[in-house]
């Protein structure tokens, strides 16, 4: 009950806020045609601080598509988590402040893990916290059981999706969107320049890969493993299309490849596996993965945690045929 009430409220704050900020039609008109900043679906989302953040030092501002993130989180509560549909840089600057419980503005946009709530309060969610959650879907569980993202993390192409304002923006502009005093009407003119400058990258597809791969490297006991390449990567990929954050973040045309061919220069044609695993352990890298350990768990991990019904990982003629019996007279 306590929730539908706060609902109710957040509606109506919605609603009375700067003469109707959000009608759901005003919305939906693409960025570059709206005027009045307080209905334009993008939000830019400034480092605001006490001091004056100079451009330059830092990260590049955030450009935030509201409306793709409405349409697809029914529950505005997930991100405005007091209740109120305030600007998060009320009460979460870089400095940190007592209204927002000295939580900073960095640490409210990327704690990954945040705090579940007692039952009925609703919990606040970062950017990178809800963007994490999103991984545990079936079509996405896969991959990202094999790839990891602290890894991810440290690279630059992980922060630009975020971090995208157009580099047009002056030091002035800069200065004075840190400082809360940027003129709406620039703030729409960068948003819209911003959106407009975005490219979405176009991938590799399952037909620049092999069509079958025979993997018989350390086929020893058993006959080679022929594996359905073309197969897995169509039926991975296809589960992609609609995600509009997949496709942010997948930035590079081989990202998807790269997933299993990790570690190694980005490439159509990629080392085989066995250049980095070897079937039996190296003195010199003790720690390195042999060779077998590594296609199984490959494998495994990834049929794991998308629930693939066949084959499972206890039925080993599933993929593996015997070896005819050696003769030996
Ligand atoms: C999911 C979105 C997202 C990702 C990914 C992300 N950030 Fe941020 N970050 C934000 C938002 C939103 C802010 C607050 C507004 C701003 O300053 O852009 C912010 C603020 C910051 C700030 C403080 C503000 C400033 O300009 O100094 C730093 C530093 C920062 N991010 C670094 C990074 C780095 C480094 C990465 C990549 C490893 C990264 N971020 C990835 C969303 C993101
Ligand atoms: C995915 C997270 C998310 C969801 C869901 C969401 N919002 Fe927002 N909203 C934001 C962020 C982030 C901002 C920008 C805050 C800033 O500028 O610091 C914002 C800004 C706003 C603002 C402008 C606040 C101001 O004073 O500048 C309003 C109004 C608003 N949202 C209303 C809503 C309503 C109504 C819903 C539900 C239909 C909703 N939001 C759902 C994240 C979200
Ligand atoms: C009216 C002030 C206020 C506004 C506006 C506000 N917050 Fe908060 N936020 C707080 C307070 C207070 C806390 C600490 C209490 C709590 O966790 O509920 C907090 C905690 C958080 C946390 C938890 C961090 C952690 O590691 O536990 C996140 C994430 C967060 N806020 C994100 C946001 C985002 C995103 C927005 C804008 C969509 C926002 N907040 C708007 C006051 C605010
Ligand atoms: C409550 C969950 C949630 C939160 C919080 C959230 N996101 Fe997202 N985000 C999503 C989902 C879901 C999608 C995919 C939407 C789709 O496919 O239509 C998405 C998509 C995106 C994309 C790619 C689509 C686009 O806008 O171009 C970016 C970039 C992004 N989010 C940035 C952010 C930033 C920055 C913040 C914090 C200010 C944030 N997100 C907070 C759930 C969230
Ligand atoms: C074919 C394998 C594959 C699938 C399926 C896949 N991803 Fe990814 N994803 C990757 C790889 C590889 C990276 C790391 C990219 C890098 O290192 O630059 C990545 C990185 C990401 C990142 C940034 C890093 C992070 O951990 O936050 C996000 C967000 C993301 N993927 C979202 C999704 C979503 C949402 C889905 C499901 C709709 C999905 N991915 C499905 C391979 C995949
Ligand atoms: C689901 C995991 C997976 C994905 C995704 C994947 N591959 Fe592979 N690929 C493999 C495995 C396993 C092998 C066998 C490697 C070995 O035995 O050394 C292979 C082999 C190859 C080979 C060598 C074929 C040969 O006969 O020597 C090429 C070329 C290749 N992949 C290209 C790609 C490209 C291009 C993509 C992206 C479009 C891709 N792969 C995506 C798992 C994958
Ligand atoms: C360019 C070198 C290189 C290639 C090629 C390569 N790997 Fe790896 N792999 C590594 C490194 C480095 C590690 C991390 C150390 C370790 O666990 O062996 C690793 C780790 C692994 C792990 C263990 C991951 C974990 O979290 O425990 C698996 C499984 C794996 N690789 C499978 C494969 C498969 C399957 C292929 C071929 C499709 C492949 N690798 C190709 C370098 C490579
Ligand atoms: C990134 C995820 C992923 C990885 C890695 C992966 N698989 Fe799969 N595999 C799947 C999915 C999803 C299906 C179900 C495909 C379908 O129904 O089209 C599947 C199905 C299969 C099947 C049954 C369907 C068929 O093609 O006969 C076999 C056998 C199989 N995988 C073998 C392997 C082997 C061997 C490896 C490692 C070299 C491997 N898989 C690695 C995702 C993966
Ligand atoms: C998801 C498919 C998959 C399943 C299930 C699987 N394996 Fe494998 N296994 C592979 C792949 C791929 C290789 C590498 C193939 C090669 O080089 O011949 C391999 C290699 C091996 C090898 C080394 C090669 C050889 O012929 O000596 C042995 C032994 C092995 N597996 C035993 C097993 C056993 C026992 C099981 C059941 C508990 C099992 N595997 C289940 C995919 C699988």
């Amino acid at each position: 009950m306590r929730n539908g009430t706060t609902l109710l409220l957040l509606a109506a704050v919605a609603m009375l806020s700067a003469a109707c900020l959000t009608t759901r039609e005003a919305l939906a008109a693409p960025a570059q045609e709206v005027v009045d900043y307080n209905v334009s679906p993008t939000r830019i989302i400034f480092p605001v601080g006490e001091k004056p953040n100079s451009a330059g030092v830092g990260m590049r501002p955030t450009v935030f598509n509201h409306l793709v993130h409405e349409k697809k989180i029914d529950n505005c509560l997930s991100c405005h988590h007091t209740g109120e549909t305030k600007a998060c840089t009320t009460c979460h600057t870089m400095e940190g402040k007592a209204e927002g419980n000295f939580i900073t503005l960095t640490k409210a946009m990327h704690t990954p893990v945040v705090a579940k709530r007692p039952k009925g309060e609703p919990t606040p969610q970062s950017c990178v916290s809800c963007h994490q959650q999103q991984l545990a879907q079936r079509e996405c569980a896969g991959c990202h059981s094999i790839v990891s993202v602290a890894h991810a993390t440290r690279k630059t192409s992980y922060c630009a999706p975020c971090h995208n304002m157009t580099p047009s923006i002056t030091k002035a502009q800069m200065q004075q969107g840190s400082a809360g005093v940027l003129p709406d009407k620039d703030k729409v003119a960068l948003a819209a320049e911003t959106m407009s400058a975005q490219k979405s990258v176009s991938h590799l597809t399952p037909e620049d890969g092999p069509y079958k791969v025979y993997i018989g490297e350390i086929a020893d006991k058993f006959e080679s493993n022929l594996f359905a390449h073309r197969r897995h990567v169509e039926s991975i990929m296809e589960k992609l299309k609609d995600n509009k954050l997949a496709q942010a973040f997948h930035t590079q045309p081989e990202t998807l490849c790269a997933t299993c061919h990790h570690n190694a220069p980005l490439s159509a044609t990629p080392p085989k596996c066995g250049s980095c695993h070897k079937s039996t352990i190296d003195p010199n890298q003790p720690e390195r993965t042999s060779l077998k350990a590594a296609y199984h768990l490959q494998c495994m991990s990834c049929h794991r945690a998308m629930q693939v019904a066949r084959p499972i990982d206890t039925s080993c003629v599933t993929c593996h045929k015997p070896r005819a019996p050696q003769r030996t007279d």
